[in-house]
């Protein structure tokens, strides 16, 4: 059981350095998502949480914003059948009342397709905010106010996963060269193993993700415990 996520963070300067639009950078970025998505199962990971929109990227320029948009009505119409194939079950997690209603129904299409496929839980989080489902969180149990400390931390931990009950993360990735979390997955990062690679994500593929798993596993992770005896 080992549940993956990754910040795709990247496109816009590695286009840039081509002396290409932002937009190119993402769509060699779609095709990174299609290598890892297919890299994952035969490197243990049996959920793959992949920050695709943030809701703090509505503030870019509304055609970087319709390019994205775009492109993950792309992704939901050529992956679907392949996802299907290969096992794998697709879940979107984030707001959606501010998506095209088009692309909500695609959403919930692909969402239903997959339903029954067990090899990889695949999650794309999209107008995605941690503090957000947070927020709500926290207004449902305080609504609730009678909770006990166990019953707060189930239904704070299910308000943070979105519909499903995904696990905690085991090693967060961010490419791009940044060192931080930009709002995603605060609550299931807890204890989460983290890697930063300077790989931007267009150029970022199944071989990079066997390797930051090779150094998840050469780690000890303690959880407040003492080292186990060697
Ligand atoms: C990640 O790449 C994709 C999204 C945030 C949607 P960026 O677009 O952030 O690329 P950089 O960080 O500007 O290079
Ligand atoms: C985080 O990347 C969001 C995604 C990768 C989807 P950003 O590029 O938006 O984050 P900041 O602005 O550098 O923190
Ligand atoms: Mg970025």
């Amino acid at each position: 059981m080992t549940h993956v996520a990754i910040i795709m963070d990247g496109n816009g300067r590695w286009a840039t350095a081509r002396g290409r639009p932002r937009e190119y950078g993402h769509r060699r970025g779609a095709e990174s998502v299609r290598h890892v998505v297919e890299a994952a199962p035969d490197l243990g990971i049996d959920t793959l949480t992949l920050y695709a929109f943030s809701s703090d990227n509505w503030k870019r320029p509304t055609t970087e914003v319709s390019v994205l948009m775009k492109l993950f009505s792309r992704y939901l119409r050529s992956e679907t059948p392949k996802l299907l194939n290969n096992g794998v079950r697709l879940q979107v997690v984030g707001r959606r009342d501010r998506l095209a209603p088009n692309l909500v129904r695609q959403i919930e299409a692909s969402e239903d397709a997959t339903r029954s496929q067990t090899r990889l839980l695949l999650r794309l989080a999209v107008d995605y905010s941690s503090r957000d489902l947070l927020l709500k969180a926290v207004r449902a149990a305080v609504a609730a106010s009678d909770l006990e400390r166990q019953d707060m931390s189930t239904l704070l931990g299910e308000a943070m996963h979105g519909d499903g009950s995904a696990p905690d993360v085991d090693l967060l990735i961010r490419t791009g060269g940044e060192r931080r979390l930009s709002d995603f997955l605060l609550w299931e990062c807890a204890y989460a193993e983290l890697l930063f690679t300077p790989v931007m994500w267009p150029d970022y593929d199944g071989a990079h993700l066997a390797e930051a798993l090779a150094d998840f596993r050469s780690r000890e992770r303690r959880f407040g415990e003492v080292a186990a005896a060697s």
